[in-house]
């Protein structure tokens, strides 16, 4: 299998529009130790010619010219996608605004939780994407799901949706629910990936608000993961002045500290450990960095626009 990294920030990419903390000017400022980046989302391939994207994020019209993997063909025509399928993890803005940019009668199918589907349905702005052309299939947590091209043939791998630690997309928080705002199981979801021998590839998990130990189990022995790396400490926004929420409260938990991410898949055997969605503010995302050194002291990569990974 092939994976690449279409994008390798949290919401807003990096640099955020209106920031300027110290870590946002440097892409601006064309620091080669701090390249820009845009918002979370990979490519999956079993074959290499045709691809899958986990989320479709507001960049990808950029994501798309910058990777010659998903341009049209130049002999299937003259509209042409290597782009069959979309699977969503979430309803964030970051996640599935880049649906838009698929508009309008080019086949491919939408794969996402009945909840995130609900959400889609129920703003007739994606409709652009023409239902005549765009199938959308609802993925049961806790059952494989072969995923296929518009025409029903194999792709070649499958998904595994389950829920993870998480919370409803901020966009669509309801405060009159309580603490977690209305937030259900489907809200947030991890997906493990098989080829189609049955073997575990990856797991990809952009959004975990806390390890447990149901999920540490799931995830112990794993080939690759592909893990939130949002904040590097919980309250680094509110700390230097750029937001007023913690990374709890946004449903990240943070890469350092006791219950951070470093320790929490420190002795789960994971041969290769890869953040993603990686905040504005933190401060892994600059090579330089003393906490890019301490993660990849601690066996972690972190991923890059343009990274690309085979199985
Ligand atoms: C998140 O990952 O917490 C969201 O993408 C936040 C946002 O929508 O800004
Ligand atoms: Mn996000």
């Amino acid at each position: 299998m092939k994976i690449c990294v279409l994008g390798s920030a949290a919401g807003g990419g990096y640099p955020q529009w209106n920031c300027n903390h110290p870590n946002s000017k440097r892409p601006r400022a064309g620091d080669p130790a701090a390249p820009q980046r845009t918002q979370s989302s990979l490519a999956v391939s079993a074959d290499g010619n045709e691809w899958v994207l986990f989320n479709a994020s507001p960049d990808l019209r950029q994501q798309i010219f910058d990777n010659s993997i998903l341009h049209p063909r130049d002999e299937k025509g003259l509209r042409d996608s290597p782009i069959q399928a979309v699977v969503l993890t979430n309803a964030d803005v970051d996640h599935v605004a880049g649906l838009l940019n698929l508009r309008e009668s080019q086949p491919f199918t939408i794969y996402a939780t009945h909840r995130v589907l609900d959400v889609l349905n129920a703003n007739s702005i994606f409709n652009v994407l023409n239902p005549k052309f765009v199938a959308r299939q609802a993925m049961e947590l806790g059952t494989e799901l072969a995923l296929t091209r518009p025409d029903g043939s194999s792709l070649g791998f499958s998904v595994i949706p389950f829920a993870v630690p998480g919370k409803v997309a901020l966009w669509l928080e309801d405060e009159s629910k309580g603490d977690n705002f209305g937030s259900v199981d489907e809200d947030t979801i991890a997906l493990e990936v098989k080829d189609d021998s049955g073997s575990t590839q990856f797991y990809y998990m952009p959004a975990c608000a806390k390890m447990t130990e149901e999920l540490a189990a799931r995830i112990k022995g794993a080939p690759l993961i592909f893990f939130d790396g949002t904040l590097w400490v919980d309250d680094e926004m509110i700390r230097d002045g750029v937001g007023v929420k913690t990374g709890q409260r946004m449903g990240h938990m943070s890469v350092s500290g006791d219950d951070g991410t470093l320790a929490a898949l420190a002795d789960l055997d994971i041969t290769r450990k890869v953040f993603i969605h990686i905040n504005t503010t933190n401060p892994i995302l600059a090579s330089d960095s003393l906490e890019r050194k301490q993660v990849e002291e601690a066996g972690w990569e972190v991923s890059y626009d343009g990274m690309e990974i085979e199985l």
